[in-house]
């Protein structure tokens, strides 16, 4: 289990490994994460994993080319991709171009 802190909402909830971040944000809408392709296309859902990210699933090749794209931000990783693989106290998540 992890206390999951969105940026800039500040919405917060609890999420259990094995969970993808879009199914959260899905149930959630409050934590304002924008999407568009939700298939590792676009990079409208960029988040920076300020907190947490040793606990999250390895991003694969087509996450890496859009993030490659984006200039590679540090900590940035695209939140439809995104899924917390373990447990961990705290995870934040920064929606680097909120709407
Ligand atoms: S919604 Fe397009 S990359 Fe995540």
């Amino acid at each position: 289990m992890a206390k999951v802190r969105f940026e800039p909402s500040n919405f917060e909830t609890t999420v259990t490994p094995g969970t993808a971040f879009v199914d959260v944000t899905d149930e959630h809408p409050q934590a304002e994460v924008p999407y568009s392709c939700r298939s590792a296309s676009c990079g409208t859902c960029r988040v920076e994993v300020v907190k947490g990210a040793e606990a999250m699933l390895p991003a694969e090749d087509d996450e890496l080319d859009v993030l490659e794209i984006f200039g590679n931000e540090p900590g940035v990783r695209l939140c439809c991709q995104l899924t917390l693989v373990q447990e961990t106290e705290d995870v934040v998540l920064r929606v680097v171009d909120p709407v």
